[in-house]
């Protein structure tokens, strides 16, 4: 079937079944790159005692991951149980939460164990029930307490159940994280069979949960990276396929390179381009530069304002440079880039749009303003490297690239700073790159 073929709301189905940018993905059908991760966090799940902990930037697919590998793990006789935290969550509103949830699910299945089992489990259920849906009951300060809720929890719920808590991060107070592993180690000498998939963002483990839960043998920690290559060009290909249309491979490299391997970028690039295929109402068969441009901008307008608003602050009432020292910063593979990589970045695009580079120290100062409070702190230092740099949010370094890209600058997407990294397409990309921009209109100028 052609495009044309379909009306709108059978369009929106085929979208919806392969796009999903502001959703996690629960399904292993859609979730592209992650079969390794998957395959290590089932390994982790059925080792006794084990649970899993991923942790990577936001956006990377942290939930995505974590929802999938729950629905793999957790046994077809219930949903497995998901808890989002927020800044005042606390050990024993999270207990209390997955408390709540396990018996709001499991109405059938309790039904069943208040006729089969013995009157003492069917007091400890509603005792149990009692005291969650008590409100002057404030903590569950014990841990020996909270391992008997989910105790309880294991029984009511299903033959193999397992808790997904996201967003950890955003638990302000440090005290209530740390909680998690005395949990974590008590759950696993009591021989508790519901199993945790924690998720949060954070760079490194330790200074999400210190020293001392980073290392509890009863975690295996994911740190998850941006998607890779194939990844990202499954995603597009998929939907491309489903709505009966081609995408050249140039096409495919450019969305995957600007996207700078964030899920989300591809997913709101891809909807953007079908909506205006569809919108344009022909017999497109195959997608071409002009509608992939259109996509761009129509995704940059739709972006997420946490997203946008660091480059526009950082760029608004200045000088134009600051828009191509942010691009340079962008320009590479690398999220962590020195000076003199950078300027080179810098120097080359200033060729690519024919204008007049600032000498390196005028550069540099420019460099130095956009850590600060002023540029909304958009770049920062990086730990115990001096002359450094990187985007203090990966996450709006892809919104960079897409911004150049808009400008008709397609910035470098493979090519590292270090030569270890693959070289194949970064050639091919850098070689065609004044190619590329000078197909652009001259001139064009989009303003933020
Ligand atoms: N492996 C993947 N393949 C395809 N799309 C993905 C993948 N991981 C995440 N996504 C998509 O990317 C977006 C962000 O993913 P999400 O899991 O919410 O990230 P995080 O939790 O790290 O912030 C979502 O729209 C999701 O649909
Ligand atoms: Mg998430």
């Amino acid at each position: 079937m052609a495009i044309s073929d379909f009306n709108e709301q059978e369009f929106v189905e085929i979208l919806k079944k392969y796009l999903s940018p502001a959703k996690p993905i629960g399904s292993i059908e859609r979730l592209h790159g992650r079969s390794r991760a998957l395959r290590d966090i089932e390994k982790a799940l059925y080792a006794d005692g084990r649970n899993v902990f991923i942790y990577g930037d936001r956006g990377v697919g942290k939930s995505s991951l974590a929802q999938t590998a729950a629905n793999q793990y957790q046994s077809s006789d219930n949903k497995f149980i998901l808890v989002e935290c927020c800044p005042d969550s606390t050990f024993s509103s999270i207990i209390k939460s997955i408390a709540r949830k396990a018996v709001n699910n499991s109405s059938e299945r309790i039904e069943k164990i208040t006729k089969t089992k013995i009157s003492a489990k069917i007091l400890s259920y509603e005792s149990i029930n009692k005291s969650i849906s008590d409100n002057t009951l404030s903590s569950f300060d014990s841990i020996d307490h909270a391992s008997d809720i989910i105790q309880y929890v294991s029984e009511i719920h299903s033959e193999r159940p397992i808790v997904v808590i996201d967003e950890f991060d955003t638990i302000k107070s440090e005290e209530e994280r740390n909680l998690f592993s005395s949990f974590l180690k008590h759950l696993g000498d009591k021989d508790i069979k519901t199993k945790f998939i924690f998720a949060g963002i954070s760079q490194t483990l330790e200074s999400l949960l210190g020293a001392h839960m980073s290392s509890i043998r009863q975690l295996e920690t994911v740190r998850l990276e941006r998607l890779s290559w194939d990844a990202r060009w499954e995603i597009v290909d998929d939907v491309a396929k489903g709505l009966g249309l081609k995408i050249d491979r140039n096409l495919l490299i450019r969305i995957a390179g600007i996207s700078d391997g964030f899920p989300y970028y591809v997913h709101l690039i891809a909807e953007k381009i079908m909506w205006h295929i569809f919108e344009k109402n022909n017999s497109c068969i195959e997608i071409n530069i002009e509608d992939y441009y259109c996509g761009i901008n129509k995704a940059i307008d739709s972006i997420s304002p946490h997203l946008k608003h660091p480059y526009e602050k950082a760029t608004l009432a200045r000088d134009q440079q600051y828009h191509y020292v942010l691009w340079s910063m962008a320009d590479a593979y690398d999220l962590q880039r020195n000076t003199n990589n950078i300027y080179k970045s810098y120097v080359q695009i200033m060729k690519e749009i024919n204008e007049k580079a600032l000498e390196k120290p005028a550069f540099l100062r420019r460099l130095s303003t956009l850590k600060q409070k002023s540029s909304e702190f958009i770049l920062t230092g990086v730990y115990d490297r001096k002359g450094w740099y990187q985007f203090r949010e990966s996450m709006v370094r892809g919104y960079v690239r897409l911004f150049a890209e808009s400008n008709g600058i397609e910035l470098r997407a493979e090519t590292s700073d270090e030569p270890k990294m693959p070289t194949a397409l970064g050639r091919e990309k850098s070689s065609n790159r004044a190619h590329q921009s000078s197909t652009y209109p001259k001139g064009y100028w989009r303003s933020s």
